[in-house]
């Protein structure tokens, strides 16, 4: 039998067709004809702040979440995004894996799988991962922070969010979600003193479009708001 061989740098539009959170082509053209793109982004940033203010997150403070996963081996207990989550899992799952495919936070992205792309940040007590390289079981007991979750609770988007819309920092945007996850972390941690520092902290988050200057340029705008929080 052939092995499966697994690209090594993501292909957006490839993976856009196999995510079920992807819009059709269709409706993708059917949007772009509509809406200017910077319209376009805001409308994602928002449809992901409604979505971390709880409105579909199963399984947060009722218990057990309505799991595909058939086969449990164990049950986890995470807070995500402030709200506590319990649910069975196959210790077997990635992190990434769990919120995308149990708590249907489809935020963070699947790309490389390889913890080479960084399309799928998330923080874990505070701290950037690959979630992808993260066993869900690593996660018990702590709290995860997706793109999903940045925002504040009254719906205003978090300052890197405001950045990268400001700058256009984006053209597919399939890597924006992990792209703003760890340039907060890149800020919190004190990393983001230049441009120089700046594309060295991020220089593990990939952008298939190329969109690094407008990255920088939308950290170093926000990187002072959120040092002062
Ligand atoms: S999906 Fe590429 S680093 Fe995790
Ligand atoms: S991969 Fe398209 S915006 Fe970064």
């Amino acid at each position: 039998m052939r092995e499966k061989t697994t690209p090594t740098v993501p292909d957006p539009g490839a993976r856009a067709k196999e995510t079920a959170d992807a819009p059709s082509t269709g409706a993708r053209l059917l949007a772009a004809a509509l809406l200017t793109r910077r319209q376009f982004t805001a409308g994602s940033i928002a449809a992901t702040t409604a979505a971390a203010s709880g409105l579909s997150l199963p399984g947060i403070g009722c218990g057990p979440a309505d799991s595909p996963v058939t086969n449990a081996d164990a049950t986890l207990g995470f807070i995500v995004n402030g709200a506590r989550v319990e649910l069975g899992i196959d210790l077997r799952s990635s992190l990434l894996d769990v919120l995308r495919e149990q708590l249907q936070l489809t935020g963070a992205k699947k790309g490389c799988d390889h913890g080479q792309c960084g399309a799928c940040t998330v923080h874990l007590d505070g701290r950037r991962v690959a979630s992808c390289l993260t066993a869900a079981v690593q996660a018990d007991g702590r709290e995860i922070t997706t793109i999903e979750g940045l925002s504040a609770s009254d719906g205003r988007l978090h300052p890197m969010q405001q950045a990268f819309i400001d700058h256009d920092a984006l053209q597919c945007g399939y890597c924006t979600p992990g792209q703003i996850m760890a340039a907060v972390a890149c800020v919190r941690e004190g990393n983001a003193g230049s441009a120089e520092q700046i594309r060295e902290y991020m220089s593990g988050n990939l952008c298939r479009c190329g969109a690094y200057t407008a990255i920088v340029a939308a950290i170093q705008q926000a990187a002072p708001e959120i040092e002062g929080t």
